[in-house]
């Protein structure tokens, strides 16, 4: 008799007797037999003449009941157990009577009868509760300080075992199309991806640092060089940038690159990729997946990681508006602005929500929000009157508004609109329940611009990084029209992936370095190996990284990366397990030849 399809057999255990079978294998194969079992007490009730334990392992929870007529010894230990306590017992396989029987859990119809039983160790009281499927209300805070016990509870189990059969199908996928797994360095130079790097101070070379990789991007392309032609790697990358609950400092990629290979090529391998991939968390993604123009998605839906699920999609106005006196739209379209509107849906809402919607726009860097309804073949709205009937038409008919629609309004530069539009957009239709549950929304992000103006810089700046490939030639005299071959990958409105076709022409690669402000001298000292290597012999390369923690994040249906990483850290870049990061001794700093200039109180 082997286990259910998703537990392994328990392989044959010769140097002890702790047990030779999975809690979660108990079923109706074992009725009668005896087995040993081992594992934490998860709940224990106490009936006065019989004592029932749940024993939880890995592979699920088990009944076992302790009764003096069975077993005194077992049964007066079964007394003193408490939660959490690692026991280990042997006992006979029952099936238990139609109305005892537990249909919460998948080996609900039996139960272990025991016949003798060992506590192995002692647990001390848990801060927070780990038995059951609720939601541990406990502070983040408390659950990384004791990450141990809080990964025992189950859905903390299932995304760590999802993640690992989520690598597991990558490799599996990978290897079958021919790709060599491949490691590269963590002590190594600094890599641009427009993070600040994390440095580490080398001892043998005193004032020198290490940069850990923000990814393998650079020795990525020295393997196409090298020959390798199609490489991948679980990589570990390092970006000291502000946290958010999809952001860490530390953070996986699935990174890959193919030579020989245009966009098509990598796009094609990656939606079988996906595909395989994501089918082991029941998730079938559909192909090939649809492709948005860069400038189309800012249009439509005001972001580049647009959610693809529902519609709400975002409309210029500024047609039905031409002509319009209306103040504020009037300084818009004739300022750099735009007029830009979405069709909320029949909605019925007082005005204190309304107005919370103005609240939100504003927050969201809005001069205001112009809300309506439609109303017949106008609208019900206190911006109704500053419109003549023409434009009130007009705007119905772009947002293709029908009797009752909430159409929201904002004028203003289009990246403000188009930012908060779109993140109205996505808000109001998870709090609306616009998003079909258990829906999955995949699209490609392509014809990127190379390159964006940075205010804070006051320079160019790539918009993927700078060994991307632009389409075409290169017109130095207009740098914002140049294109990028560069895709990105957006799950759910989640950015999970991105790449590019890569500069292969070490002239090529100078002219782009050159346009970022980096010239000849500085680009010899920072990326001096690569454009040396690319004068051996470049193959055309390109690739792809995918975020592998927020693909398991998805997958998962969890909220935060955090949930889907055994030991993450928190917001603000700590373990509260390990105490990291921490002062170190003055001698470690004295070896190294470096000294803290202010060490903050901690
Ligand atoms: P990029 O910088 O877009 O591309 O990174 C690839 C993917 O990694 C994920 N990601 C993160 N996940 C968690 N925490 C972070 N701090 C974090 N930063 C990024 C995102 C992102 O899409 N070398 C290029 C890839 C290439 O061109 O092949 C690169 O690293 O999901
Ligand atoms: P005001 O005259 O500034 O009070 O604006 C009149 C109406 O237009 C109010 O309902 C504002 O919320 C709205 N409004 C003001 N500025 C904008 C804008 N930039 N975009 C959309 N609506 C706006």
């Amino acid at each position: 008799m082997s286990a259910p399809a998703d537990i392994p057999d328990l392989p044959a255990q010769r140097g002890n007797e702790f047990r030779d079978l999975w809690a979660g294998a108990v079923g109706a194969g074992r009725v009668g037999t005896e087995v040993r079992l081992a594992g934490w007490v998860n709940r224990r009730r106490d009936h006065g003449g019989l004592v029932f334990i749940d024993l939880r392992d890995r592979t699920g929870v088990v009944q076992l009941v302790f009764d003096p007529d069975d077993s005194g010894a077992a049964f007066a230990l079964g007394h003193e157990l408490r939660s959490e306590d690692v026991i280990s017992v042997r006992g006979t396989v029952v099936e238990r009577s139609a109305d005892t029987v537990n249909p919460e859990i998948a080996t609900g119809a039996w139960e272990v009868r025991v016949a003798a039983a060992a506590r192995l160790a002692a647990a001390a009281t848990p801060p927070f509760q780990i038995e059951g499927r609720g939601r541990n209300e406990t502070g983040e805070e408390a659950r990384l300080r004791y990450r141990y016990l809080d990964l025992r509870r189950e859905p903390m189990r299932e995304a760590i075992e999802l993640r690992a059969r989520i690598v597991r199908a990558m490799r599996e996928q990978l290897d079958g199309e021919g790709f060599i797994e491949i490691e590269t360095p963590v002590l190594t130079r600094s890599t641009p991806e427009g993070a600040r790097d994390f440095l580490v101070p080398s001892r043998l070379q005193q004032g020198s640092f290490y940069a850990l990789p923000q990814s393998p991007q650079l020795f990525k392309q020295l393997l196409m060089v090298a020959g390798f032609e199609r490489y991948y790697q679980i990589a570990r990358c390092f970006r000291d940038e502000d946290l958010r609950a999809d952001r860490q400092p530390d953070f996986t990629q699935l990174d890959l690159e193919m030579s020989f290979v245009d966009e098509e090529d990598v796009i094609e391998a990656n939606e079988r990729l996906l595909r395989h991939v994501l089918a082991v968390a029941g998730i079938e993604v559909e192909l090939p997946i649809p492709r948005i123009a860069h400038a189309d998605a800012l249009a439509r839906y005001g972001t580049d990681r647009p959610d693809v699920r529902f519609g709400m999609e975002l409309r210029d106005l500024g047609g039905a508006l031409a002509e319009t006196g209306f103040r504020v739209f009037r300084a818009a379209i004739d300022g750099d602005g735009v007029v830009k509107g979405i069709n909320a849906g029949r909605r019925e809402l007082p005005r204190s929500e309304l107005d919370g919607l103005i609240a939100e726009a504003q927050e969201l860097g809005a001069k205001g929000l112009v809300w309506a309804f439609r109303e017949g073949d106008g609208w019900r709205s206190p911006t109704a009157k500053f419109l003549s009937d023409v434009e009130l038409a007009g705007v119905n008919a772009e947002l293709g508004a029908e009797e009752g629609d909430l159409l929201l309004i904002v004028a203003d530069s289009a990246a403000v609109a188009n930012r908060v539009l779109g993140t109205l957009r996505t808000r109001l239709a998870g709090r609306w329940g616009e998003i079909p549950p258990g829906s999955h929304g995949f699209c490609w992000i392509v014809d990127w611009p190379l390159l964006e103006w940075d205010e804070a810089e006051g320079g160019w700046a790539p918009l993927h990084h700078p060994f991307t490939a632009f389409a075409g030639e290169l017109d130095e005299g207009d740098p914002a029209a140049a294109r990028a071959r560069a895709y990105d990958i957006v799950w759910n409105g989640s950015e999970i992936g991105g790449g590019s076709i890569r500069i292969g022409d070490p002239e090529a690669q100078e002219r782009v370095l050159a346009l970022l402000g980096i010239d000849a001298a500085e680009a010899e000292a920072r990326f001096g190996f690569l454009l040396e290597a690319l004068r051996y012999g470049a193959p055309p390369h390109g690739g792809i990284a995918y975020g592998l923690d927020r693909i398991c994040a998805l997958a998962s249906g969890s909220d935060s990366i955090r949930d889907v990483i055994a030991f993450p850290k928190t917001a603000s870049g700590g373990d509260p397990l390990t105490g990291a990061p921490a002062p170190v001794d003055e001698r470690q700093l004295r070896e190294l030849g470096i000294s803290a200039r202010a060490a903050k109180p901690r």
